[in-house]
């Protein structure tokens, strides 16, 4: 066959790009872009200034690290959205300009499909485990919070999804809110691990159906400390690790309250997480724990493709390209999910 695809991912503040050969990967590099710290939240014109200074260098070090060369390249696959628009540009120029210039084919890929397929990335010498479809994701960052029904690897169904903020949102807005740092779900990850769960109690959401809201809980998160702060000013300096532990905790119940209704409703067992929340690791081993209490199949992405990737992009392209989808090279980004 020898099918190999150059991935390139640019839709937020990561410049990624991976190749894969005939659905192995041979390498994955991922440019973080450290100029939004400051800022304590990702600057759109920042990023994709950022993205036109990485774009070169990050494909030419995927290219060499798996060894191959751009004239052997199969197909470029990129992500064409959702996202932010002035990122995607960067990424979805670059691969029609290459694919044009080495004149073979360009293939775009929605980056929630690149996150609901990332379990099926392999990797020389590592076992293979894949979840059979059709499988559900709850797929978790800081744009999306959605249950997908996923019925074979170009075809899928949001069944839920959040009708305001996104998990990673409420993680990122509540951690700067009560100083702690950016991006909010590593550091609270962290905190909550040394701290009382039970502790603290916040307000759920009653949403009917498959849908999320996260700003009721942040929101309530946030008038909480502010509350106890008025009280005693140190009250966050010795709480922290509780708040953080007890914040999560709702969080997660949240999130598997759905889950656990979609996997009844559907009646489906094949349960994978993805998205840069699927990083945590109250959710991952509340996953874990969830899936031998109702008899599930769990599979968790290993963590470097949680969080945005070049690797899933380029696994979702070769799906498309054998299938035999092809770009048009008058293709542009698409900003929102509903464009697409
Ligand atoms: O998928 P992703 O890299 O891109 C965007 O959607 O932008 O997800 C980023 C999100 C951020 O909200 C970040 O706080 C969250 O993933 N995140 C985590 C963890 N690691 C990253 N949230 C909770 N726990 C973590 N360990």
């Amino acid at each position: 066959m020898n099918d190999i695809i150059l991935g390139i991912e640019s839709s937020c503040d990561d410049t990624s790009a991976a190749v894969i050969k005939d659905g192995v990967l041979l390498s994955n590099v991922i440019a973080s872009q450290d100029v939004h710290r400051a800022f304590g939240g990702v600057v759109p014109e920042l990023a994709s200034r950022a993205h036109e200074l990485n774009i070169v260098p990050v494909v030419s070090e995927a290219l060499s690290r798996a060894g191959v060369a751009a004239s052997d390249l199969t197909a470029i696959a990129f992500t064409r959205g959702p996202g932010l628009l002035g990122s995607l540009l960067v990424g979805t120029s670059f691969a029609k300009a290459m694919g044009l210039a080495l004149d073979i084919p360009v293939v775009m890929v929605n980056h929630l499909q690149g996150h609901i397929l990332a379990n099926f990335i392999r990797q020389p010498d590592k076992p293979v485990r894949e979840p059979s479809f059709p499988y559900l994701c709850l797929l978790v960052s800081g744009g999306n919070s959605q249950i997908v029904r996923v019925d074979d690897p170009l075809h899928f169904e949001i069944l839920g999804q959040t009708i305001d903020d996104a998990v990673g949102e409420a993680f990122d807005k509540c951690s700067k809110m009560m100083g702690l740092g950016y991006p909010g779900g590593p550091v609270i990850d962290k905190l909550a691990a040394q701290g009382d769960p039970s502790r603290f109690n916040f307000a759920k959401p009653h949403i009917p159906g498959l849908d999320y809201s996260f700003s009721g809980i942040k929101t309530s998160l946030l008038y909480f400390v502010r509350d106890e702060m008025a009280k005693n000013p140190m009250f966050m300096e010795e709480n922290k690790a509780d708040i953080c532990a007890s914040f999560q905790k709702a969080l997660i119940d949240i999130l598997l309250d759905k889950l656990v209704k979609a996997a009844k409703l559907t009646g489906i067992k094949e349960i994978t997480i993805g998205g840069g929340v699927s990083a945590n690791s109250g959710l991952r081993n509340r996953i874990e724990s969830e899936g031998k209490k109702r008899g599930w199949n769990t599979y968790l992405p290993e963590f470097k493709f949680t969080t945005d990737n070049a690797a899933m992009i380029a696994i979702a392209g070769y799906f498309h390209y054998q299938a035999g989808e092809r770009a048009p090279l008058n293709i542009a980004p698409v900003s929102r999910m509903a464009d697409f």
